[in-house]
């Protein structure tokens, strides 16, 4: 009797407590100071054995299911790190998308770790976690964060990691408008900035990106308004996030914060090692 083997991971998203931008490297990246934070909100991966070729199936048609989707150039990655050729057969992936896409969340590169990840395992590839972090850079920035999760400080393109001690946990309120921003136009707004000059804000991505969309820094000062600890811009957007200490005033915030064209979350920072608990349950 053949049983199709199926692991089934999380892969959970991040909120970015800070972010600044130090400089702009020669190849147009930008070095950043960031705080990577983990919080419980996740997608979820069903990786299927099969005779077949590589698949993605996806709960969300508004997710790409071929190789735009890094899941699909994680997948390739491993395939030739085992050493084999062609394209990558064998495994199907069932993938349950709860992240918000092109939110600053970092479900695409959360999703992508996962896959390295697990697929190294199935596959029994001899890789160190070095070679593992190196292919995690080489597919995105934020991806290397994810093989490590909690809270970290990321240097360089963010792809330089600095564990840190986890924050006391809190709660979450992620609000989410009905429109994407793509972290690479983004970037570009901040180069368009004329005055450097030092901001209140956590975010430096936070001024370009609200003055294209100016509901993103309403939807910030309504979370400060609603008793947030700390509220900020996630990434580049365009979801924002509010921190609670305690989650009845959370739960307050996520209904005041309620409207029409977004959605709002409720969910909670998760710790390095709950993280890593939790991603194979
Ligand atoms: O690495 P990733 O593909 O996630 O980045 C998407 C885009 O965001 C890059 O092409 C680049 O334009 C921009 N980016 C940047 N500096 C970073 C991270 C991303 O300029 N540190």
């Amino acid at each position: 009797m053949t049983t199709d083997r199926l692991v089934r991971v999380r892969a959970f998203a991040k909120i970015n407590l800070e972010l600044r931008v130090v400089g702009v490297r020669p190849d147009g990246y930008h070095e950043l100071r960031t705080i990577f934070q983990s919080i419980a909100l996740h997608d979820t991966l069903s990786f299927i054995q099969t005779s077949g070729a590589f698949r993605i199936e996806c709960d969300d048609p508004a997710c790409p299911s071929d190789r735009a989707n890094l899941i699909w150039r994680a997948a390739e990655r491993v395939w030739r790190a085992a050493g084999r050729r062609g394209a990558v057969r064998g495994v199907s992936v069932r993938l349950v998308k709860r992240i918000p896409m092109q939110a600053g969340l970092g479900g695409g590169s959360s999703d992508a770790a996962a896959t390295l990840r697990t697929l190294a395992a199935l596959w029994g590839v001899r890789v160190t976690d070095g070679d593992l972090e190196r292919i995690a850079a080489d597919l995105g920035a934020d991806v290397p964060y994810f093989l490590e999760g909690g809270t970290v400080l990321g240097l360089d393109r963010g792809d330089r990691l600095f564990p840190l001690v986890d924050i006391p946990e809190a709660w979450v309120v992620v609000v989410v408008p009905d429109f994407g921003v793509s972290t690479g136009e983004a970037f570009a707004w901040w180069d368009q900035e004329t005055a450097r000059r030092p901001r209140a804000a956590t975010n430096d991505l936070e001024r370009p990106v609200g003055r294209r969309h100016p509901i993103i820094a309403r939807l910030i000062r309504a979370l400060g308004r609603a008793g947030a600890a700390r509220a900020g811009l996630s990434g580049s957007g365009s979801a924002v996030f509010g921190l609670f200490p305690r989650r009845a005033d959370a739960g307050r915030a996520a209904a005041r914060l309620a409207g029409p064209r977004r959605k709002v979350l409720l969910t909670r920072t998760l710790s390095r090692r709950a993280c890593q608990r939790l991603a194979a349950k």
